[in-house]
C-alpha cells in the first residue's frame, strides 16, 4: 500500500556525510544561522545570558534544551511569525556551577553541606522548562532576529495552568493548591509538540516522573506504573529547597495524613498530559487535555481536520513496551467555531498490531475491552489517569518506545518512530517490533481502514534503521552511506510530503562501539513513496537534533539542536573544558539553540 503512487517529492539535495565535528552541516548549497541559544532575553530591560544569571532573569529568557517547536506565522507571512518552541529539560552542573566554580555532588549539584537546594537556582532551573514564545522577524539581509514585545514570553515550571476533561475536578487532582481540581502549577519535561487544527500549540509532557519524589512504603499504581518509586530522591531534588516553599515542597508526593486537600500526594496526577497554549493570548492559561490520556507523551500530531467528520490525533508514550494512543472526538470539526473543548469529550484508544498486517485501536473507556470496576477501573477519569494500566488491560502491542508520528497530509498514512528498545530479549519480538535488543530502531507506518476515525488499520514497517549491514529501506535494500541513522525521533512530513527524521543517539553511547559509524545526531529526509534517504544535517557533539517546522513558503526551515555538550565528563566542569562550544565557539559554554536553514538560491528547503 507504499502510497498515493507516483513518484513522491524530491530530494534535490547532495547528501552530507556523517561528522563527528563541533560545528552543524548542511548541504551545499544551503546556509544556517543558529539563534535564540538558551538565555536569549525576550524582554527590553532583562539580561541576556551569564552564568550568573539568576532565577528572575531566566523567567525572561529562553529556557534550556530546546525541543519540538511550530512556526505561527503572523498574517500568514513566512517572514514574520511567533516560533513556539519547548524546553525539556535542563542541566543544573551547565547552569551552576560554572558561574559558582564548585564541586559537584554525584547529582551534578552544586554541593551544599546539610543536603538541601538554593532556592533561586531551583526557582532558576523551574523556569528554564517549559515553553518559549518568540516573535522573530526576517531582515532582508536573510537574518531571522528576535522582536521583544508583549508577543515574545515564557510559560514554566511555575505557570498557573487549567486542567480540562474528564480528570478536571476529580478525586485524582484535588490539591492543597487547588482543591476543586481544576488547577495545576506549571509544565514539565516538554519534548515533542502538536499544533491544532484551530491553530493553538500542544506541549507534551513526556519524563514528568521522575521530578516526584515518593517516601511512602507503597506507591499508589497512579505513580508506580509512571516509574515513581519509594524514595526520598528524584531527578533534581526540588522538594529539598532551603525554605520549604510550597511550590518546591510539592515534588514530595508523600502522603502525610489527613485529606489530599492538605498536601501534595495528588501533585504528580496533574502530570502526564498534552497541554494546550494559545501563542496569540499571552493572558490566557494554558490548558492541560486529559482525555488525550496520561503517560509519558512524547508528542501529539492530528490528522487533518475534515469539515464535519472527528477531529483525530495521534500520541506515543516514549518508554519501553509502551503504547502508541489516538483520540477521537464525540463532536464534529466545524473549522467556524473549533477550539481544544473537542479535545475534551470522544475516545481515546490503544493500537494493537496484528501479525498479519492489520491491526485495530482498543477504546480505553468504561466496560470496553475490560476495563471495568471489577478489573479496577472506576470510570472513565480513573481510566485515563491510569492509561498505561488500560492499555495493559486491554491488550494493546507492547512497543519499542513510541516517539513522534507525523501524518501524510495527502493519505493521511501515520507514520511513527520507535527509537530503540535493548531490553527487548529474544523470543519477544513480534511483527511490528520485530528486532530483539533493538539498538537502532525503526519508522512504522499505517493506513486507516475508512476514515482517519476507524477502528481498523493496515500496518508494515517502512524503515529498518541502522548501519550498512543492519538497516533496510522501505524497500527492503541495506541502507547506503547517505542513509545510515539510528535511534529515529523527530519525525514531521512537511506539506510537499518529504518526510523529516531526527536522530537522538544517546549520549552515553553515541560515537562509541556500534554507534561510532553514525556520527554526531543528524537529520535525514525521505520519499514516502520510493522510500529513498538522504542525510541533510549533521549537529555539534554530545547534542541531538529535534524539532522541526517551516515557514509556509516553506523557504526557511527551523530545526532545534538539544543538550550540545552532553558528553562533557563530570570531572572536566570545574575547567570549563565542555565538550562542545556550540554555538559560540571559543571557551563558551554549550547550549541548546534554534537553526534557521535557507538556500542560497531562496528556493525550497529539501526539493
Ligand atoms: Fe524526550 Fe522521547 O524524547
Ligand atoms: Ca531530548
Ligand atoms: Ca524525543
Ligand atoms: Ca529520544
Amino acid at each position: 500500500f507504499a502510497g498515493q503512487g507516483g513518484r513522491g517529492p524530491s530530494l534535490g539535495f547532495a547528501a552530507i556525510p556523517t561528522s563527528s565535528a563541533d560545528a552543524v552541516v548542511v548541504p551545499e548549497g544551503y546556509r544556517v544561522q543558529a539563534m535564540i541559544p538558551w538565555g536569549t532575553s525576550l524582554t527590553e530591560g532583562t539580561p541576556d545570558f551569564a552564568t550568573d544569571n539568576d532565577a528572575d532573569d531566566q523567567a525572561h529568557q529562553v529556557g534550556s534544551h530546546h525541543d519540538g517547536m511550530h512556526f505561527f506565522p503572523l498574517d500568514g507571512r513566512s517572514d514574520e511569525g511567533l516560533l513556539v518552541l519547548n524546553h525539556e529539560y535542563i542541566e543544573p552542573r551547565f547552569m551552576h556551577a560554572a558561574a559558582a566554580g564548585l564541586a559537584l555532588d554525584s547529582g551534578g549539584f552544586p554541593e551544599r553541606p546539610d543536603g538541601s537546594r538554593d532556592a533561586d537556582q531551583v526557582r532558576r532551573e523551574l523556569h528554564a522548562h517549559g515553553v518559549s514564545i518568540v516573535h522573530l522577524r526576517r531582515g532582508d539581509d536573510g537574518q531571522w532576529r528576535l522582536v521583544k514585545d508583549a508577543q515574545s514570553r515564557r510559560v514554566t515550571g511555575l505557570t498557573p495552568m487549567r486542567l480540562a476533561g474528564p480528570v478536571a475536578g476529580s478525586e485524582h487532582v484535588i490539591t492543597q493548591y487547588s482543591p476543586d481540581g481544576s488547577m495545576t502549577r506549571g509544565t514539565l519535561n516538554n519534548c515533542a509538540n502538536g499544533v491544532t487544527p484551530w491553530g493553538t500549540y500542544m506541549a507534551s509532557e513526556e519524563n514528568w516522573a521522575g521530578y516526584f519524589a515518593n517516601r511512602a512504603e507503597t506507591i499508589d499504581r497512579r505513580q508506580a506504573r509512571y516509574g515513581i518509586t519509594s524514595r526520598d530522591t528524584s531527578r533534581y531534588q526540588w522538594h529539598k529547597a532551603a525554605g520549604g516553599a510550597d511550590e518546591f515542597l510539592r515534588f514530595d508526593a508523600t502522603p502525610r495524613g489527613g485529606s489530599a486537600a492538605e498536601d501534595y500526594r495528588n501533585e504528580p496526577h496533574a502530570f502526564g498530559y498534552m497541554v494546550e497554549i494559545d501563542p496569540f493570548d499571552a493572558e490566557a492559561a494554558p490548558i492541560k487535555r486529559t482525555h488525550l490520556g496520561r503517560f509519558a507523551h512524547e508528542g501529539v500530531v492530528f490528522a487533518p481536520a475534515v469539515e464535519g467528520e472527528p477531529v483525530v490525533c495521534y500520541s506515543g508514550d516514549d518508554a519501553r513496551f509502551e503504547y502508541i494512543y489516538k483520540f477521537v472526538s464525540a463532536r464534529p470539526y466545524r473549522a467556524a467555531t473549533a477550539d481544544g473543548s473537542l479535545l475534551d469529550e470522544g475516545t481515546l484508544y490503544a493500537a494493537k498490531f496484528h501479525a498479519d498486517g492489520s491491526g485495530e485501536w482498543l477504546a480505553l473507556a468504561p466496560g470496553e475491552n475490560g476495563l471495568t470496576p471489577e478489573n479496577g477501573f472506576q470510570d472513565l477519569a480513573d481510566i485515563l489517569v491510569n492509561a498505561r494500566s488500560a492499555a495493559d488491560t486491554a491488550g494493546a502491542t507492547k512497543m519499542d518506545r513510541p516517539e513522534w508520528g507525523a501524518v501524510d497530509p495527502a493519505s493521511g498514512q501515520v507514520y511513527f518512530t520507535l527509537t530503540n528498545n535493548t531490553r527487548r530479549e529474544p523470543g519477544q519480538e513480534d511483527a511490528a517490533n520485530p528486532r530483539a535488543n533493538n539498538t537502532f530502531g525503526h519508522i512504522i507506518r499505517w493506513r486507516e481502514q475508512g476514515g482517519q476515525d476507524a477502528t481498523r488499520f493496515q500496518w508494515e514497517i517502512f524503515l529498518l534503521a541502522g548501519d550498512r549491514d543492519s538497516g533496510r529501506d522501505a524497500n527492503g535494500a541495506p541502507l547506503g552511506d547517505d542513509a545510515i541513522l539510528a535511534s529515529p525521533d523527530g519525525l514531521w512530513m512537511d506539506a510537499e510530503r518529504r518526510l523529516w527524521i531526527q536522530t537522538d543517539i544517546s549520549e552515553s553511547v553515541m560515537n562509541d562501539g556500534i554507534y561510532e559509524v553514525f556520527g554526531n545526531n543528524q537529520m535525514l529526509v525521505a520519499n514516502p513513496e520510493s522510500g529513498e534517504l538522504k542525510r541533510f544535517l549533521t549537529g555539534p557533539i554530545g547534542q541531538e537534533i529535534t524539532g522541526v517546522t517551516m515557514t509556509p513558503d516553506r523557504r526557511t526551515l527551523f530545526v532545534n539542536v538539544q543538550h550540545p555538550g552532553a558528553t562533557t565528563e563530570a570531572s572536566a566542569f570545574a575547567a570549563g573544558d565542555y565538550a562542545s562550544h556550540w554555538p559560540d565557539g571559543g571557551d563558551a559554554i554549550p547550549r541548546s539553540a534554534t537553526l534557521a536553514i535557507s538556500r542560497e538560491d531562496g528556493g525550497i528547503v529539501g526539493a
